[in-house]
């Protein structure tokens, strides 16, 4: 091997120890059919349920197939367990085109990827997160994923 193989060969062990598959879950209410999530990467995340440090960002990105055609799309992340879905602090309702590749097309796998940052007044603990990306014009049109991750300081 030459020598730029074997720092590409490196560099690619550092990015697979790096980011983790972590366990998600359908979302309720949400048809599979609509969306379908193949798998959920957070890094950093030595151990699981991933633990995320306050005042620090961490990475997420997910495999996702959409079965819909949408050029305008958003995102927002929440608390599974919140009864108002009100959409967490740093993100709110964003636009998700910088996070994916937009226009989605049916049937056509796609990448999330997300920078979040972990804010310092969170509680500290173990929670689950509902994640979703939708078309703006059509809202019943979206991808959605649960996961549990534990917030610490
Ligand atoms: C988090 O990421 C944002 C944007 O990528 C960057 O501007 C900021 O400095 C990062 N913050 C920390 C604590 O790493």
């Amino acid at each position: 091997m030459n020598r730029d193989a074997v720092l590409a060969f490196f560099l690619g062990l550092a990015t697979l120890a790096s980011a983790e598959v972590t366990t998600i879950r359908s979302c309720p209410d949400v048809s599979p059919e609509i969306c379908t999530i193949r798998e959920l990467r957070i890094a950093p995340c030595p151990r699981h349920p991933c633990p995320l440090k306050k005042g620090r960002n961490a990475t997420l990105d997910f495999d996702f197939t959409p079965n819909f055609a949408a050029s305008k799309l958003q995102t927002a992340v929440y608390w599974a367990d919140d009864p108002q879905q009100t959409p967490f602090g740093t993100v709110g309702i964003a636009d998700a085109c910088p996070h994916i590749t937009c226009p989605t097309v049916a049937g056509t796998p796609n990448i999330f990827t997300y920078t979040l940052y972990i804010g310092k007044k969170l509680p500290n603990g173990k929670y689950w997160f509902r994640w979703k990306v939708w078309n703006e014009d059509n809202p019943a049109e979206v991808c959605c994923l649960e996961t549990r991750v534990e917030l610490r300081r």
